[in-house]
């Protein structure tokens, strides 16, 4: 199986990113290939200024993959500025592809942003997502550190959840 996993933050110290670092971690010891983006070495441009060489080799490898962990910062209610250049302009072949997503918010309340990216996902290339999203606050966090048990545990499950329905779905 061949699972993308896509940190869009730009932030220098994006949490999401390490939330895709954990989940990436437990994935890497079961029978995947996983291929790692982080969009802060991206050259990303907003769709109608220029598709980069950069964003051409995303669109490949969103083509080429068979399932996709997203991870996202929240940004006023909703997904990250990075996130929604690379969903317009990378993932026209994600077309009915598995995906997860990974959040990192400020605060408690902001956990239905990630039902923008949902929607999106769905609605434009009806994508199937895994009916368990990660999300952490800044509280879950001690530095760079994620320290929060519920977390590490929800990480563990959807990483679990992730392998064992990404695999039936290519099988
Ligand atoms: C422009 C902007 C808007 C934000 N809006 C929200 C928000 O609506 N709700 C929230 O809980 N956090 C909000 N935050 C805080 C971020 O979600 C938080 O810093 C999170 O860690 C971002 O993910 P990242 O660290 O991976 O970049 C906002 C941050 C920025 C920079």
């Amino acid at each position: 199986m061949k699972t993308l996993i896509i940190s869009s933050s730009l932030s220098k110290n994006s949490r999401s990113f390490i939330l895709c670092k954990e989940i990436s971690k437990r994935l890497t010891e079961k029978d995947i290939e996983i291929e790692f983006v982080d969009a802060r070495n991206l050259d990303i441009k907003p769709c109608h200024i220029q598709i980069t060489d950069c964003m051409k080799d995303l669109i490949l490898k969103v083509a080429e993959t068979d399932n996709i962990i997203i991870g996202m910062g929240v940004h006023c209610y909703s997904i990250n500025d990075a996130l929604k250049i690379i969903l317009d302009t990378c993932f026209g072949k994600a077309i009915s592809k598995f995906f997860g997503i990974a959040c990192a918010a400020g605060g408690e309340k902001s956990y239905l942003s990630t039902q923008h990216l949902t929607q999106i996902c769905m609605n434009e290339w009806r994508m199937i997502q895994l009916p368990r999203v990660v999300y952490a606050t800044s509280k879950d966090f001690e530095g760079d550190r994620l320290v929060n048990k519920d977390v590490i545990e929800r990480i563990d499950v959807f990483s679990e959840e992730f392998y064992k329905i990404g695999s039936k779905l290519i099988s």
